[in-house]
C-alpha cells in the first residue's frame, strides 16, 4: 500500500476551480445510480507538450470542451493513447485507486508505440491525485461503484504531414460509474468474430490507442445485431487462438481447476486486471497457464464439461462471466448462463481489496485522498 507521502508532483498542479460546479444535489443524483462513462466532474487535471520545452503548465482546471484546429493531428492519424483506473472509497471515506504504477508503465509504452512523447510516472500519478483530490466529492461510495479515470495524449499540432506531432496535450477526466454492461453485474454473451481481426503482428494490438477501439466497432456493431455483447478476436495470422474482446481479456476455467488466458504475445493488451486475477487465482491455488487457447479446443471442452467457466476482465468490467459463447456454426451456452464459483469467489476477492475490505496484502493499493 501506498500513500501520500508517495513522491508525485500533485503540487506542481496549479489548481483553478470552476465557479460553476454541478449543484450538490445533481451529482448526488448522479452518483446514486451512475452509468458507465456518462457524467463527468467539475475538473479536469491537463499537461502540454511541446518539442522545445518539453511538459509544462500542469494545471487542474474546469472541465469543458476541448479547442482545437481542425488540421490537428490526431483528428487526421489517430495519434493518440489512453488509460483507465478506478478510485474507491473505502469504508473510512478514504479514497483510493489500485496499482497506478503498471497504468503508467503501460501508458509510457503505449507512447513509444504511437510515437508521442514520455509522460514521467511523477507526472501521471501527480495529474490523477490532482484531480481526484479537487474532485473527491464525486467519488461515490456504492456498492460497485468508483470515479473511473480516463488518462489520455492526444497530437496537438496543427499540420497535415504524416510524421509525429511535435505538440501533444495529456489530459486526465473522471467519471463516477456502476458496473460497465447495462443491467448490473451478470454473465454476458460473446460473440467470436472470425472474419475480422482486432491486431496482427507488429502493429498496435498491446498498446492503448484509440484505433485499436475504433477496428473492433464495425466487428461489435454486427454482433450486437445477432444479440451478443462483446466481440472475441482471433488471432490475425492462424485464425485459430483466442485473443480478447474488444475491450478486455478473456480468460478460461477448467474443471480441474485451472485457468487459462492467451499469453501476451505483442497482439493484445497487458491487462492490469488480468495480471492481478491471475495472482490471486495462483495464490488460491489454481494452476494458472498463459498459453494460446485454440477456439476448436475451448469449444470442445464446454461441449465435454471440461471446460467450467469463462470471464472477461479489465477495469471496467472487473470479472464479468461469459454465459454464451456463439460464432459462425456453434452457439454454446457456458454454466447455463450462469457465474461460476471460480469467477465469483476471485472476484470478490479482487474487489474486496480494492474497497478496503480485505487485506491489501500485495501492495496494490495507492491513496489518493
Ligand atoms: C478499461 O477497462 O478501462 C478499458 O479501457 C476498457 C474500455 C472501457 C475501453
Amino acid at each position: 500500500m501506498s500513500t501520500l507521502a508517495t513522491s508525485t508532483s500533485a503540487d506542481s498542479f496549479e489548481i483553478t476551480r470552476t465557479d460553476t460546479p454541478v449543484p450538490d444535489a445533481q451529482r448526488e443524483a448522479a452518483l446514486a445510480a451512475p452509468k458507465f462513462g456518462t457524467v463527468f466532474t467539475d475538473h479536469m487535471a491537463r499537461i502540454s507538450y511541446a518539442q522545445d520545452t518539453g511538459w509544462t503548465n500542469r494545471r487542474v482546471e474546469k472541465y469543458g470542451p476541448l479547442q482545437m484546429d481542425p488540421a490537428t493531428a490526431v483528428l487526421h492519424y489517430a495519434q493518440e493513447i489512453f488509460e483507465g483506473l478506478k478510485a474507491y472509497r473505502h469504508p473510512d471515506g478514504s479514497v483510493w485507486t489500485f496499482r497506478p504504477q503498471a497504468n503508467a508503465a503501460r501508458f509510457a509504452k503505449s507512447a513509444h508505440r504511437l510515437a508521442l512523447p514520455q509522460l514521467s510516472e511523477t507526472d501521471f500519478l501527480g495529474a490523477i491525485q490532482a484531480l481526484v483530490a479537487t474532485d473527491v466529492a464525486w467519488v461515490p461510495g456504492g456498492e460497485e461503484t468508483s470515479l473511473y479515470l480516463r488518462p489520455f495524449m492526444y497530437a496537438s499540432e496543427t499540420f497535415l504531414g504524416v510524421r509525429p506531432s511535435l505538440e501533444a496535450e495529456f489530459l486526465v477526466i473522471a467519471s463516477p460509474v456502476g458496473p460497465y454492461f447495462a443491467g448490473g453485474v451478470r454473465p454476458v454473451d460473446i460473440w467470436v468474430a472470425e472474419d475480422y481481426h482486432r491486431a496482427g503482428a507488429g502493429g498496435t494490438g498491446d498498446a492503448k490507442c484509440g484505433g485499436n477501439y475504433a477496428a473492433s466497432l464495425l466487428p461489435q456493431q454486427e454482433a450486437y445485431a445477432k444479440g451478443f455483447e462483446q466481440v472475441c478476436f482471433l488471432d490475425a495470422s492462424t485464425n485459430t487462438y483466442l485473443e480478447e474482446l474488444g475491450g478486455m481479456n478473456v480468460c478460461v476455467v477448467y474443471a480441474d481447476g485451472s485457468v487459462a488466458t492467451p499469453p501476451v504475445s505483442g497482439s493484445i493488451l497487458e491487462g492490469v486486471t488480468r495480471s492481478s486475477i491471475l495472482r490471486l487465482l495462483a495464490d488460491a491455488g489454481h494452476e494458472v497457464f498463459e498459453r494460446p487457447i485454440p477456439l476448436a479446443d475451448l469449444k470442445a471442452g464446454l461441449a465435454d464439461g471440461s471446460v467450467s467457466e469463462v470471464f472477461a476482465c479489465g477495469t471496467a468490467a472487473v470479472m464479468t462471466p461469459i454465459g454464451r459463447l456463439a460464432g459462425e456454426g456453434f452457439d454454446l451456452s457456458v454454466r447455463d448462463g450462469t457465474a461460476g464459483p471460480v469467477t465469483t469467489t476471485i472476484r470478490a476477492e479482487l474487489t474486496d481489496i480494492q474497497y478496503g475490505r480485505a487485506a491489501d496484502r500485495h501492495g496494490w493499493l495507492h491513496r489518493l485522498a
